[in-house]
């Protein structure tokens, strides 16, 4: 058995924050942010919305597009570390919202990274012969936890959901390997402090704190290897790619692994001048997104990599359905 993607879906609050307007409110120009990052705008939620709100629209997208009914579906994973609430999970309010009851619910922490960690988690569940039908969803708020007066971290992250459903078969396609990393060591140099069990009265805001260079240093090697390293899984390489979705942080990051790799422009997706970095929502609205523009077709073979706090790194190898 494999786990076949079947629908994919994706949801963006209104609301967009431009660079101009950043520029408006710390030291910062829309050129700095450009050519540093390749971002033009984000998303940003009002304060009545929450993580579940934008994973649940992604969600209805996901199973409208696979024609799924909700009472088939047998769990539902959703990868965030910006929960509504640290109980219950983002997973189960959707459960309920989306009349699901027959699903198990639970959610999965690992950061920017959290989509493939989760869609990894499910391809396995499905191999296993235990689940038949499993939503997996990746959904972040982290415009609610930025400092807006460091200009290192709030010209980055906008919100977002994105969401795949998955569906066991026999057919020759679905999740082909899967390649999960963690360097625990260098966690501190990408964290939210506050509000956890070490720190339940904030005393420390819950502000996103990161030191840049030292990430983005670990971002190029963490995509460079684990798309390497999930092909050989599969006993392929660069030349069997067909399409890459990487994480959406910084095009200096993606163009880095275009050039190391020689691959042509149009086979790596790219929509972060729009939406930043939305966290564990960037590979699946990208991939929405790239379904949607008919970017993929039956056969081909789609790598989703990225990396993110933790930190972790991680990739899946698709053959498209
Ligand atoms: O999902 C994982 C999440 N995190 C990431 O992916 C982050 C990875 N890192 C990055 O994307 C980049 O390191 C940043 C975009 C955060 C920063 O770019 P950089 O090229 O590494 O810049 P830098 O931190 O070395 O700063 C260069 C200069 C500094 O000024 P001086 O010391 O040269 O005078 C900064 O103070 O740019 C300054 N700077 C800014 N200037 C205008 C830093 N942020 C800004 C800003 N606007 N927003």
């Amino acid at each position: 058995m494999k786990a076949k993607i079947i629908g994919t879906g994706s949801y963006v609050p209104p609301k967009i924050i431009t660079n101009d307007d950043l520029s408006k409110i710390v030291d910062t120009s829309d050129e700095w942010i450009r050519s540093r990052t390749g971002i033009e705008e984000r998303r940003v939620s009002d304060p009545q919305t929450a993580t579940s709100d934008l994973a649940y629209f992604a969600a209805k997208r996901a199973l409208l597009s696979s024609k799924t009914d909700p009472m088939s579906i047998d769990l539902i994973l959703v990868a965030t570390c910006s929960p509504d609430t640290l109980f219950p999970s983002v997973s189960c309010i959707i459960q309920d919202r989306l009349g699901a009851q027959n699903a198990a619910a639970m959610d999965l922490s690992a950061a920017c990274s959290g989509f493939n960690f989760a869609l990894a988690t499910a391809a396995s569940f499905i191999e296993s012969g235990n689940y038949k039908n499993i939503l997996v969803v990746g959904a972040d708020t982290l415009t609610k936890y930025l400092d807006w007066t460091d200009r290192n971290t709030c010209i980055l992250f906008g919100d977002g959901a994105g969401a795949v459903m998955l569906k066991a078969t026999d057919e020759d396609c679905g999740v082909l390997s899967s390649y999960l990393k963690a360097k625990g060591e260098d966690g501190k140099f990408l964290v939210m402090p506050g509000g956890g069990s070490r720190d339940p009265e904030m005393k420390n805001k819950r502000f996103i704190r990161m030191e840049g260079k030292e990430v983005f240093k670990f971002a190029v090697k963490a995509l460079e290897e684990s798309v390497l390293e999930v092909l050989k899984l599969s006993g392929m390489d660069i030349s069997d790619i067909d399409f890459v979705i990487p994480h959406q942080a910084n095009i200096r990051i993606i163009d880095h692994v275009i050039k190391k790799f020689n691959l042509p422009k149009d086979k790596v997706y790219v929509n972060l001048q729009k939406y930043g970095n939305t966290s564990a929502a960037s590979i699946p609205m990208a991939l929405d997104e790239a379904v949607a523009g008919n970017k993929i077709k039956k056969g081909d073979i789609v790598v989703l990599s990225g990396f993110g706090a933790g930190l972790t790194y991680a990739a899946n190898l698709v053959k498209w359905g």
